[in-house]
C-alpha cells in the first residue's frame, strides 16, 4: 500500500473512500458543515437518523452520489480522545483500512487534522491501516486476492511532508513487516513450523547489515549442555535447535539487550498429554520466538545503536516412546535443578537455559517473551500480557512503551513467599506450582535464572493468538510483543 500526503481541501478528493475521523459529539465540525453542504444537507440528516455520535470503534458510512469527487463518505469515531491518543489513531487507520477492503475501495483518503503531534499521529494512522490489511492465505484454494487497497493518502490544507513525519512513517512500514512476519511464523501449520523450520526462517530474515543468526543443531545443544531443551525434546521425532541472532551496531553500543522468545512449536504437553480442545491452537506456543526473530529482523532498518543478542531455543512438546517423565530431574548448566511433575510445564524448562546462558554475556538488561501460562490468560485475558519483573525501571519502561504501541501489558507481582510454592522434594525446585498463582510461580522459576540482571518476563499466552474475529487484528496470530520490544529499543 503506498502512502502519500496532500495539501488539499476536503471537498476538493478525488478518491474511492474518503474518511472523516470525528471526535465524540463534535458533529458541527467545519469539514462536515462543508460536506454537508456540498451533499445539500443529506449527510445531516444521514447523521441525525443513525446513533452516530462519533464514539469510539462506531463508524458512519455515506454514499456521495456523484455530488463530490469521493465516492464514498466514511466518518469514524475517535470518541473523547485522550486517554491514549496515539492508539485511537492507529484504530481510526485500522477501521479506515477495513472498511475499503468492504467496500472494494482501492484508494483511500483521510482528512487528517489532530490536535497536536501531528506527525507522530499520522504514523500511528497509518500503521494501523497497514496493520489492519494482513492476511494469511496461502493455505485457502479459492484465494483469488480480494481487490487489495492500493493507497492511502492523507490530506489537509497545508498539510506538507517533511522529513521527521517521514521516518516515523517510514519506521510504522518497517515495524509492521515486522508484526507480519510473526504473524505468518505463528500461523504456519506446526508440521511445517518445526525448530528446523525456524532455524531457517530466522537465518532468512536476520541476516545482513550487523545483523547475524546461528542456528545450534543437537549436537551443538547437546556440547552447551541445554539441558530443559534437550529434556523437552525427548518425546519428539524432530530435532530441536537453539537460535541465535545477534545485532551489532555500526556505533559504538549505548546498551546490551537479550530478548529470549519460547519456541515451541507445537505444545501437546508431553506424557501430561492435554486434552484434544486445548491442543487446538498450540502451534501458537512458539510466538514469543516469533515475536523475538521478527524483531531482529527489524533492527537493521532501524539503525539503532543498541546491541541486541535474541534466543529462541526450540522443539515441539510431543509424548514419544522417549519422552521425559514426570519425576525426572533436570540439572542446568548453572548447576541448578528442577525435578518435571508435569510435562506440559515445558515452556519454563527451556527458557530456563536460554536465561542461564545469557545471564553469562552480563547484558544490560533480558526480557523474554513467552505463551507460558494459561493461568496468565484466565487472570488477564486475550488482549492482555502479563508483565514480572525484578527491575521496576524496566518495568515502567516496557509498560510506557507497550500503551504507545498499542499494546496491552499489567504488570504482576513476584510474590517471593510463594516460591514455597515451587519446593521439591528431591531437586532444586519442581516445574510446577499449586492450585493458585500459576502465572507467577511459572515467573518465579525463570527468575531463578537470571541472577541480579534486570529482566522482565512477558506472559503473552493470550494476546498471541486471536480465536475470534477482532474488528482491528487477525484471526490467529497476532505478532504481539513485536511492536513494543521495537518502541522500547528505539526509545532506550
Ligand atoms: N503453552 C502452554 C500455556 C498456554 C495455555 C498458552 C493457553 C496459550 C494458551 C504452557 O506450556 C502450558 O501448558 N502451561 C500449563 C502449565 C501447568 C501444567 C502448570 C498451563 O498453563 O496449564
Ligand atoms: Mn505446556
Ligand atoms: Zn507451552
Amino acid at each position: 500500500m503506498e502512502v502519500k500526503f496532500r495539501d488539499s481541501r476536503i471537498d476538493r478528493i478525488k478518491t474511492d473512500l474518503l474518511v472523516l475521523p470525528v471526535r465524540e459529539k463534535q458533529l458541527d465540525a467545519p469539514e462536515i458543515r462543508v460536506l454537508d453542504r456540498r451533499l445539500k444537507g443529506h449527510l445531516r440528516l444521514c447523521i441525525d437518523s443513525s446513533k452516530f455520535t462519533g464514539t469510539e470503534g462506531s463508524a458512519l458510512l455515506h454514499p456521495t452520489a456523484g455530488m463530490l469527487p469521493a465516492s464514498q463518505l466514511l466518518l469514524v469515531g475517535m470518541g473523547s480522545g485522550s486517554e491514549n491518543p496515539l492508539d485511537s489513531w492507529r484504530r481510526a487507520g485500522a477501521r479506515a483500512r477495513k472498511e475499503a477492503a468492504a467496500q472494494g475501495a482501492q484508494e483511500i483518503a483521510v482528512f487528517f487534522s489532530p490536535d497536536k503531534d501531528a506527525d507522530w499521529a499520522a504514523a500511528a494512522l497509518v500503521e494501523g491501516a497497514l496493520l489492519a490489511g494482513y492476511q494469511f492465505t496461502k493455505y485457502r484454494s479459492n484465494s483469488k486476492a480480494p481487490a487489495q487497497t492500493k493507497s492511502l493518502t492523507l490530506f489537509r490544507p497545508g498539510f506538507r511532508a517533511a522529513a521527521p513525519l517521514l521516518k516515523l512513517v517510514n519506521q510504522a512500514q518497517i515495524v509492521t513487516a515486522g508484526v507480519f512476519l510473526a504473524r505468518d511464523l505463528v500461523n504456519e501449520p506446526p508440521s511445517v513450523a518445526t525448530a528446523r523450520f525456524l532455524g531457517d526462517q530466522a537465518e532468512e530474515h536476520c541476516r545482513g547489515r550487523g545483523l547475524s543468526a546461528e542456528v545450534w543443531n543437537k549436537k551443538k545443544i547437546e556440547a552447551m549442555k541445554l539441558a530443559g531443551l534437550l529434556a523437552v525434546n525427548r518425546g519428539s521425532h524432530e530435532e530441536p535447535r537453539f537460535i541465535k541472532v545477534h545485532y551489532k551496531p555500526s556505533r559504538r553500543p549505548k546498551k546490551r539487550i537479550t530478548l529470549i522468545g519460547k519456541g515451541i512449536t507445537f505444545d501437546s504437553g508431553g506424557l501430561s498429554l492435554k486434552p484434544s480442545k486445548s491442543m487446538e491452537t498450540m502451534k501458537l506456543d512458539m510466538a514469543g520466538g516469533a515475536a523475538v526473530i521478527a524483531t531482529m529482523s527489524c533492527l537493521p532498518k532501524l539503525d539503532l545503536d543498541i546491541e541486541v543478542t535474541g534466543y529462541v531455543p526450540t522443539t515441539d512438546n510431543l509424548p514419544g516412546h522417549n519422552a521425559q517423565k514426570p519425576g525426572d530431574v533436570i540439572r542446568y548448566l548453572n548447576g541448578k535443578t528442577i525435578e518435571v511433575l508435569n510435562t506440559d510445564a515445558e515452556g519454563r524448562l527451556i527458557l530456563a537455559d536460554a536465561l542461564a546462558l545469557a545471564a553469562g554475556q552480563k547484558p544490560d538488561s533480558m526480557i523474554n517473551l513467552a505463551t507460558l501460562t494459561g493461568a496468565c490468560v484466565v487472570a488477564l485475558g486475550p488482549q492482555v500480557g502479563g508483565l514480572f519483573s525484578n527491575h521496576q525501571p524496566l518495568a515502567d519502561a516496557l509498560l510506557r512503551c507497550a500503551g504507545e504501541a498499542g499494546e496491552k501489558l499489567w504488570q504482576l507481582p513476584l510474590v517471593k513467599e510463594y516460591k514455597d510454592m515451587i519446593k521439591s522434594s528431591v531437586a532444586d525446585m519442581k516445574n510446577i506450582g499449586g492450585a493458585h498463582a500459576g502465572a507467577i510461580t511459572a515467573a518465579l522459576i525463570l527468575q531463578e535464572f537470571v541472577g541480579d540482571l534486570p529482566w522482565a518476563h512477558l506472559d503473552i499466552a493470550g494476546p498471541a493468538f486471536a480465536e475470534s474475529d477482532n474488528p482491528l487484528g487477525p484471526k490467529g496470530g497476532t505478532g504481539f510483543g513485536v511492536r513494543t520490544l521495537i518502541k522500547f529499543l528505539t526509545t532506550l
